[in-house]
């Protein structure tokens, strides 16, 4: 099983996905997530894209960016996970935070749409990332940024030894397509680029500005 069909069976078990991130983030997850949105650099009343955005995460980090004058779209093409998005949308009332079902990697965005998009342990998971990175570029505008929290295999020794186990079982999880080179096509779209690792190299925050459509 994969692609839609696989999240919409994680969205029914969003217990054991937190158990998972708690995993993969070695219980930093928090960390991660508040210091990637920090790298989106969002100012209050701005625009915000979230790609793969599952059950909304990530929205309450964003809205609190945004301010209630900003506006934040989750993009997820996971019907369960859309339903749980909007669920939460719906239970804490947040009027300027909408959630589109949509494949991310083209979602039929008006070009410059966006000030910022952000991906969270979602475009490792698109079966085509690069695409997803396009879709990001081709939605903001001339100076927009783009920031990706995601998972790679372990970079050094000898931890890197374990990646034949670890791999196939979190690509067998998650559809993880841990060959793509995110931060890489990030370089390539966006004016500047910079990535930080972290855990051992498994875990980094890629930023672009600057799209180059
Ligand atoms: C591991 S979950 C991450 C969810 C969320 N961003 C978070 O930080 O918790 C990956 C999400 O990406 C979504 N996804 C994968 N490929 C996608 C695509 N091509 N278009 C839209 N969503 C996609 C999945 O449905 C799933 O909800």
């Amino acid at each position: 099983m994969g692609g839609q069909r696989l999240y919409d069976r994680w969205s029914r078990n969003l217990p054991a996905l937190r158990a998972m991130y708690a995993l993969v983030f070695l219980g930093r997850g928090s960390t991660f997530r508040r210091r990637s949105v920090a790298a989106l650099d969002v100012d209050r009343g701005e625009r915000v894209l979230e790609l793969g955005c599952g059950p909304g995460n990530s929205f309450g980090r964003l809205r609190e960016a945004v301010g209630h004058e900003g506006v934040v779209v989750g993009v997820d093409y996971s019907e369960g996970m859309v339903r749980r998005a909007r669920n939460r949308v719906d239970e804490r009332g947040w009027e300027n935070v909408h959630v589109v079902r949509a494949d991310a990697t083209r979602p039929g965005i008006a070009p410059g749409t966006f000030d910022a998009a952000y991906a969270a342990m979602s475009l490792s998971a698109m079966p085509d990332p690069e695409a997803a990175v396009g879709a990001a570029a081709a939605a903001l505008r001339e100076d927009g940024r783009f920031t990706v929290l995601d998972a790679r295999p372990f970079q050094p020794l000898p931890l890197s030894l374990l990646n034949p186990l670890v791999v196939p079982l979190f690509a067998r999880l998650t559809d993880w397509d841990h060959e793509t080179d995110v931060p890489g096509a990030i370089r390539e779209r966006f004016e500047s680029a910079t990535v930080r690792g972290d855990n051992a190299g498994t875990i980094y925050v890629a930023s672009g500005s600057g799209p180059r459509c």
